[in-house]
C-alpha cells in the first residue's frame, strides 16, 4: 500500500517569529501521525535551517521550494544547489512547479536537469505537473500532463523514476480558491499512472505517490483524499496555517486508514 503523504508549500511567506509559533504548534500537533502518513514542510530557502533545527524528521521532514540547475560549486550568483540543500537537512525538494514555471520560464528540458540534480544528491525531488484553463478548455489535458511528465523524465531510468514523488496540480486551482473536483483531480491522477505503468510497467505504475495540489484545504482534503489514484496533497496557503494543515494531515491519515 502506498503511504499518503502532505507538503506544505510555504512560498514566499514568513518570517522567523511566525515559522517559529507555526512549526512548533506543528510538530506538537501532528506527532501522533509519524507511522500514517509522510509529512513535509518547504519553507523559504532563507528559513530551511531554522525551520530544519526545530523539526524532528521522524515526524516532519524538511523540503525545498526550488534547486539549482547546476550541480557543480560555481559562478552561479543566487544559486543553491541541490547538495547544499542535502547539507542542511532537506529530504525533499520542489521541482516544476508551476509558479517557477510561469515566473522564471522554466522549460521541461531545465526540470529534466533539475531533477538530475536532486536525485544525484540523494533527495527526493516531487515534480509538478498541471495544465492551465485554456489547456483544459481546448481538451489538452491529457495531452499537456503526458507531454510534461515525459519530457522531464527524459533520461532517468527506472530505478531514478520509482524514487520520485509526482504531484499534480492544475495550475486554474492554485491559489485561486477553485479545487478539481475529486472526480477531475482522479481522472488526471489515473491518467498519469497509466502514462507510467506503459512506460516504466505496472509494479513501478502502482508504487509511486501522486499528490494532488490546488486549494486543498481542510474542508476539501477528505474527498480528494478518499480517491483511488490521489496519495496526498501539496498545499499552499492552508499550509500556513496550523489548524488547517494539521486538519489536512489527519484526513491524509484517516484516507491511508481506509484504503
Ligand atoms: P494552493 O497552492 O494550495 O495555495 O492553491 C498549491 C501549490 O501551489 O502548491
Amino acid at each position: 500500500m502506498r503511504k499518503a503523504l502532505v507538503a506544505g508549500n510555504w512560498k514566499m511567506h514568513g518570517r522567523i517569529e511566525q515559522n517559529q509559533l507555526l512549526v512548533e504548534t506543528l510538530v506538537a500537533q501532528l506527532t501522533d501521525l509519524a507511522d500514517a502518513i509522510d509529512i513535509v514542510i518547504c519553507p523559504p530557502l532563507v528559513y530551511l535551517d531554522q525551520v530544519g533545527k526545530m523539526l524532528n524528521p521522524d515526524v516532519i521532514q524538511l523540503g525545498a521550494q526550488d534547486v539549482s540547475r547546476f550541480g557543480q560549486d560555481g559562478a552561479h550568483t543566487g544559486d543553491c544547489s541541490a547538495a547544499m540543500l542535502a547539507d542542511l537537512g532537506v529530504r525533499y525538494v520542489l521541482v516544476g512547479h508551476s509558479e517557477r514555471r510561469s515566473d522564471y520560464a522554466e522549460n521541461d528540458q531545465c526540470i529534466a536537469t533539475k531533477l538530475a540534480q536532486v536525485l544525484s544528491a540523494g533527495l527526493t525531488p516531487i515534480l509538478c505537473v498541471g495544465e492551465t484553463l485554456e489547456q483544459r478548455e481546448a481538451q489538452q489535458v491529457e495531452q499537456v500532463i503526458a507531454s510534461q511528465l515525459i519530457e522531464a523524465l527524459e533520461g532517468l531510468d527506472s530505478h531514478a523514476v520509482s524514487s520520485l514523488v509526482l504531484a499534480y496540480e492544475p495550475v486554474w486551482a492554485i491559489g485561486t480558491g477553485k479545487t478539481a473536483t475529486p472526480e477531475q483531480a482522479q481522472a488526471v491522477h489515473a491518467f498519469i499512472r497509466e502514462t507510467l505503468a506503459s512506460r516504466y510497467g505496472q509494479p513501478l505504475a502502482d508504487r509511486m505517490i501522486i499528490l494532488y495540489g490546488g486549494s486543498v484545504k481542510a474542508a476539501n482534503a477528505e474527498q480528494l483524499f478518499g480517491q483511488a489514484d490521489i496519495d496526498g496533497g501539496l498545499i499552499g496557503g492552508a499550509a500556513l496555517v496550523s489548524e488547517e494543515f494539521t486538519a489536512i494531515c489527519r484526513a491524509a491519515a484517516n484516507s491511508t486508514i481506509d484504503g
